[in-house]
């Protein structure tokens, strides 16, 4: 498979090395310095597009590869405020595309599991729910993707209304506490605490090799194919 990698930073280098890996080539690697060479005419020689870049440049770049008629897969997080319009054009289009705020098979694992808890917990006011996570000091947005996907999960179940960030705004509201520390990869806690015990679902990165062999996954399942997908369809999570 032909991979066009929007976005050659951690993620793009360590997509790059399992891909190489798994016999696929990289037919363009793009970064700042060369952004100008991210054209349809160039996207026309990939069989799929893997982006991850920052929260300002994904929407257009996801856009350009549909309108180009090229699969793409974003691990971008911090542009859910667009992803509408892109699953729309994608629809319009019948063009394909897969976002996921964790690539992880262990993340997907955890979505699940937190799924499961929340529902368990739905009706249970002696345990109070929070959202912790860790992350490396470049990471540009917070909450994390993540925390959003997992916030959402508990939001689903009716346990709370809406989500905030680092303070507890009202007893409807989930906290999010984010925290930026050194180079950590990524770690998640979900916690229920009572006034007796508490309850926790922890995932903490090692490395990045996690999201990018689920980023090449999710590269494989989404070529020769039309339409909007997810992990779950991935990993049949
Ligand atoms: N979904 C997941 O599983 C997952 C996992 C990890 C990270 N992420 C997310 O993935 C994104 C990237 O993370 P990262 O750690 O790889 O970041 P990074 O190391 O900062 O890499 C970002 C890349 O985007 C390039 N870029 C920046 N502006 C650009 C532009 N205008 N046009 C083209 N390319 C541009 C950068 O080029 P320069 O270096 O030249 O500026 C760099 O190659 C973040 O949003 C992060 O939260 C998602």
């Amino acid at each position: 498979m032909k991979i066009a990698l929007i976005g050659y930073g951690r993620m793009g280098k360590a997509i790059e090395e399992i891909a190489l890996k798994r016999g696929h080539v990289i037919v363009m690697k793009i970064n700042s310095a060369n952004a100008h060479t991210l054209t349809k005419e160039n996207l026309r020689h990939a069989d799929v597009a893997i982006e991850f870049t920052k929260p300002e440049t994904a929407y257009e770049h996801v856009r350009l590869c549909i309108e180009t008629g090229l699969p793409v897969v974003c691990g971008t997080t911090g542009w859910l405020s667009r992803m509408e319009e892109v699953k729309q054009l994608c629809k319009e289009t019948n063009g394909s595309f897969l976002y996921a705020s964790n690539f992880s098979v262990g993340v997907n694992i955890l979505f699940e599991l937190n799924n499961r808890l929340a529902a368990l917990m739905k009706d249970r006011d002696d345990y109070e729910v929070s959202i912790e996570e860790t992350h490396h000091i470049h990471k540009k947005d917070a909450p994390s993707g993540t925390a959003i996907t997992l916030a959402e999960g508990i939001i689903a179940s009716g346990k709370k209304e809406s989500y905030s960030t680092n303070a507890m705004v009202s007893p409807e509201s989930l906290q999010i506490t984010s925290i930026r520390e050194g180079e950590v990869p990524g770690t998640h806690i979900v916690q229920y605490r009572s006034e007796n015990d508490l309850i926790a679902l922890k995932h903490e990165a090692f490395n990045r090799k996690g999201f990018a062999s689920g980023a090449v996954l999710a590269a494989e399942f989404i070529h020769n194919k039309k339409g909007i997908f997810s992990m779950k369809d991935v990993l049949h999570t």
